[in-house]
C-alpha cells in the first residue's frame, strides 16, 4: 500500500525542491506583462513594446506605435506555437512605412471619397492618400501615432490599455477626440479588442485592427488554402477607386459568398485584383456575434472573429509585392488576409449605411475579438 504514494510523494518533493516558479512545468504558465523600449520616432517620441503573455502561453507583441501588433504566437493542434502576423523587424521598418501591418486604424478605417464629407451643412474636407481618396485616417492616421500605455493585470488575462488624443482639425477631422483602445490577451486564447471614443463636436468615426494573418505562420507563402466562413449574406460592391457604389448587394451565387467555409482562393481568380471587400454581417444589432471563422488544414489553427461591427473588411494582401520583409520573410501577393472590423466604407457619403457619426455626450465603442483554437 505504501509504495503506491511514493511516486506522488516523490513529485510533490520535486515541486517542493525546484518550486513552481517555472509554473510551465506544472503544465501551466503565468500570465505576464513584460515592458522594453523599442527605439524612438524621427521626432523623439519613445517607443515601448509589451508582451503579454497568456496562461497557456499564447503571447502578443504589442508597440506604442501605432498600437502595432508585431508579433502573436498561437499553438497549431499539435501544441506547436508560430507568429501568425505578419510584421517587420525594427521600429525603423515600420517608421519607413507598411501597408498597415499589425495597427490600430483611424480616425476612420478604409476609404472616404474625395476625402470629403459634410455634417451639420458644414463641408470637411480630409488628407487624401489614396489617390483622391481618404485612406485609414490620412497622411499621419492612428497607425502613425505613439499612443500612451498602461499594462494591466485583469481577470481575463494580461491586457494592455492605450490612449490617445486626436485633436480638432487632425488629418481634417472635427472635434477633440479622446480614445481608448484596450488588447487583452485572455486565458481563453482569446485576442480581444475594446474601442472607446469621446468627441467634443460631432465628428465621424471607425476605429479598426489592421492585422495581416496567416494561419500557417507569417512566414509560411500564401493564405490560398485557408478555409472561411464569413456571416454574411450581402457585400458593398466597389467602383475601380474602392469606394462603394452604395449598393448593399446579395452574395448568393457570386465568387463574394463565404456563407459557408471555402477556400480564399477557390474562386479568388474570379474576383478583379482578389478580395477588398466589405461584408455585411447578417448581426447587426450592436450585439458581439461571430463574424468570420478561418482554418488553417495543414497545421489546424483556427481563428473565429467576434465583433459587435455591422461590417468586416476581407482583404486577401492583393498589393503585397514582396517589397515588404520582416521577421526573415518575404511577403508577398496573398501572404496575409485582413478581416478588418467595422463601418463600412465611405459611410459618410452614403446615408444607406449604418451611421458613424459620434456627438458630444455620446460613447463610441466596438469590440472585436479574436478567438484561436486548433482541430
Ligand atoms: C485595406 C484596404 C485595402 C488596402 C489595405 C492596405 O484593407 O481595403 O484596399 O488599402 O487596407 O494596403
Amino acid at each position: 500500500m505504501r509504495t503506491k504514494y511514493v511516486p506522488i510523494l516523490s513529485a510533490i518533493a520535486v515541486l517542493f525542491v525546484f518550486g513552481c516558479n517555472e509554473l510551465a512545468m506544472c503544465g501551466e504558465e503565468e500570465m505576464s506583462i513584460k515592458k522594453q523600449a523599442y527605439g524612438k520616432t524621427k521626432d523623439g517620441k519613445n517607443v515601448d513594446l509589451y508582451i503579454l503573455t497568456n496562461t497557456n502561453g499564447l503571447k502578443a507583441e504589442i508597440m506604442t506605435y501605432g498600437g502595432i501588433v508585431i508579433s502573436l504566437q498561437v499553438p497549431d493542434r499539435d501544441g506547436n506555437f508560430a507568429d501568425i502576423v505578419l510584421g517587420c523587424d525594427s521600429l525603423d521598418e515600420y517608421l519607413k512605412g507598411t501597408p498597415y501591418f499589425g495597427a490600430l486604424v483611424g480616425r476612420y478605417g478604409n476609404r472616404i471619397a474625395k476625402g470629403k464629407f459634410t455634417l451639420d451643412g458644414v463641408e470637411y474636407t480630409l488628407a487624401t492618400n489614396n489617390g483622391p481618396n481618404h485612406l485609414h485616417g490620412g497622411i499621419k492616421g492612428f497607425d502613425k501615432v505613439v499612443w500612451n500605455a498602461e499594462p494591466m493585470q485583469t481577470d481575463q488575462g494580461p491586457a494592455l490599455k492605450l490612449t490617445y488624443r486626436s485633436r480638432d482639425g487632425e488629418e481634417g477631422y472635427p472635434g477633440n477626440l479622446s480614445c481608448i483602445v484596450s488588447y487583452t490577451l485572455t486565458n481563453n486564447n482569446e485576442l480581444k479588442i475594446n474601442y472607446e471614443a469621446e468627441t467634443d463636436k460631432a465628428t465621424v468615426i471607425n476605429l479598426t485592427h489592421h492585422s495581416y494573418f496567416n494561419l500557417g505562420g507569417h512566414n509560411s507563402g500564401d493564405i490560398l488554402g485557408h478555409e472561411l466562413m464569413l456571416n454574411a449574406d450581402h457585400f458593398t460592391p466597389v467602383d475601380k477607386d474602392l469606394i462603394p457604389t452604395g449598393e448593399i448587394k446579395s452574395v448568393k451565387g457570386t465568387p463574394m459568398d463565404f456563407t459557408r467555409p471555402m477556400t480564399i482562393g477557390s474562386r479568388i481568380e474570379q474576383v478583379a485584383g482578389g478580395y477588398d471587400h466589405n461584408y455585411v454581417l447578417n448581426s447587426s444589432d450592436g450585439s458581439l456575434a461571430l463574424a468570420a471563422s478561418v482554418y488553417e488544414p495543414k497545421t489546424g489553427r483556427v481563428m473565429e472573429i467576434f465583433t459587435t461591427e455591422p461590417g468586416i473588411q476581407f482583404y486577401t494582401g492583393n498589393f503585397l509585392d514582396g517589397s515588404n520583409k520582416g521577421k526573415g520573410a518575404v511577403y508577398n501577393k496573398h501572404n496575409g488576409f485582413c478581416l478588418e472590423t467595422q463601418h463600412f466604407p465611405d459611410s459618410p457619403n452614403n446615408p444607406n449605411f449604418p451611421s458613424v457619426v459620434l456627438k458630444p455626450g455620446e460613447k463610441y465603442t466596438q469590440l472585436t475579438v479574436h478567438r484561436f483554437s486548433a482541430r
